[in-house]
């Protein structure tokens, strides 16, 4: 076998930059790294490595190629591209209800987005692997009984557990075993359930959107939600007319995954090579993205992404530069090869009209494919008077808005919708037709991590999104 750097194309010199030396899955082991777990057991640490290593891919080389593909279709605007999912996974969200209604959710809102933006819409879930969370401080102190108790802060179900005791916020290694055979039984069923056709036409419980039709809303907005059900029904209705196999293929949905690549032990364990095509792969999911703390150019994130063939996202917010993004984007992707690279933008809706044109003009100026993504979550965090961390319903719409027009403005593109969210009836963010108020957020919070859109809040942003950026005549 070839060693790494003689046949990886990422180890070509990026312009103003030192050439980087050989990449190997492990050479991010000799970089700064932010973000870096305190294993205390450095043996059972190299055993868990070793054993994840020596497992079965959770996916393969062909469908990450396959996506590739997709991404490049909606870098050149035709496709738009739907990711999202909880913000921090669970072991225990591994449940058939949960997963259905992620499923479930991301196929209706899809349905309503390709109905207003007239594209396919690409589905890609913050699942089967999303289970470890940067902090913004390596421990948490809590008052207990008088005494103030400082134990590591909660990096997410891949690294300790939530209970704040000194045995569960211990980074234990076993969790990255148990998280890959639970993402293994997420992804399972997932495949199963698509490949028994969940979304197919015979299911009409899956993309049923009656929802609308209870839900208390204004007349005008009940009217255009009526308005689009009527749509979504005749197009159905439509692909049925062409007969059941037509509506098999038409209508037989592919969902991605898609994680933060923050611990690079379980990232790097399962990259490997793989048969008649030349590079790296990360296996563990098809697009793994590179959060906003973890991005520095000089950093073990960076290096260990720039040797991988998997499409990247990039994390970026208000603070990030245009010359920086550049970088980035050269050290990730030097061919600038179609499909590869994700700029996820996450500005707030207070900061996105300023900082969002200058990185959108100069990475267009410079001839880099990308693709943009609106990230309207993690810009626009509040805590309420009562100290319960929110986001609201009007700030998301409005900085997903506001990323449409500046796309629009610079004839470019926004290319796809990133959200924390859940099927479930959650009450985690604001605002919404549903009502979620302040007061209210108390009754189903259930996040261990950021709060999410719950069923209806998601829905109802696809169907104003769908509006905003498609031809639905308002009512
Ligand atoms: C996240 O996506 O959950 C996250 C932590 O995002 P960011 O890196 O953009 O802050
Ligand atoms: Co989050």
């Amino acid at each position: 076998m070839l060693h790494a750097s003689a046949s990886n194309p990422h180890a070509h010199p990026v312009p103003g930059r030192a050439p980087p030396g050989a990449w190997s899955p492990d050479s991010w082991r000799a970089c700064r790294q932010e973000q870096a777990i305190p294993y205390p057991d450095e043996p059972a640490l190299t055993r868990a490595v070793a054993r994840l290593s020596s497992l079965p891919p959770l996916v393969t080389s062909w469908e990450i190629e396959r996506l590739k593909a997709l991404i490049a279709d909606a870098q050149e605007g035709r496709r738009f591209v739907l990711q999202g999912g909880d913000c921090a996974e669970t072991l225990d969200d591994c449940k058939s209800d949960s997963i259905t209604n992620k499923l479930k959710i991301l196929l209706q809102m899809s349905l309503v987005l390709v109905q207003g933006i007239k594209k396919p819409v690409v589905r890609i879930g913050r699942f089967a692997g999303q289970y470890a969370k940067p902090r913004s401080s390596a421990t948490e102190t809590r008052t207990i009984d008088g005494a103030r108790v400082e134990l590591p802060s909660y990096f997410g179900d891949l690294v300790n557990r939530a209970p704040f005791d000194p045995q569960s916020r211990r980074p234990d290694p076993e969790l990255l075993v148990s998280a890959y055979q639970h993402a293994a039984m997420t992804l399972n069923f997932i495949r199963s359930l698509v490949d028994g056709g969940f979304a197919d036409l015979h299911h009409p419980e899956y993309w049923d959107l009656s929802f609308f039709s209870h839900a208390s809303l204004s007349p005008q907005r009940r009217a255009e939600y009526e308005q689009l059900r009527g749509r979504l029904a005749d197009g159905l209705r439509f692909m049925e007319a062409l007969g059941e196999r037509a509506v098999g293929d038409l209508t037989r949905m592919e969902f991605f995954t898609s994680h933060e690549g923050l611990n690079l032990h379980w990232e790097s364990a399962q990259t490997r090579r793989v048969p008649r095509r030349p590079g790296w792969y990360n296996l563990t999911t098809h697009l793994p993205w590179i959060g906003e703390r973890t991005r520095a150019l000089d950093g073990a994130h960076l290096e260990y992404f720039r040797g991988i063939e998997n499409p990247i996202g990039v994390k970026l917010g208000p603070a990030v530069r245009p010359h920086e993004v550049l970088a980035l984007i050269d050290h990730l992707n030097p061919r600038n090869d179609p499909g590869k690279i994700v700029l996820i933008t996450r500005m707030g809706a207070s900061r996105v009209a300023e900082v969002l044109p200058p990185l959108v003009e100069t990475v267009t100026r410079a001839g880099r494919r990308v693709l943009w993504i609106c990230d309207p979550m993690h810009g626009n965090g509040i805590k309420t008077g009562a100290g319960i961390k929110t986001r609201s319903f009007d700030a998301i719409l409005r900085e997903l808005e506001l990323s449409h027009e500046v796309h629009a403005s610079l004839s470019t593109v926004l290319g796809g919708v990133h959200f924390e969210l859940t099927g479930e009836d959650v009450t985690e963010c604001v605002g919404g037709a549903a009502g979620v108020t302040e007061q209210s957020l108390t009754t189903n919070y259930a996040t261990l991590c950021d709060p999410r859109l719950n069923y209806q809040q998601s829905l109802e942003l696809a169907f104003l999104l769908a509006r905003r950026m498609g031809d639905f005549p308002a009512a």
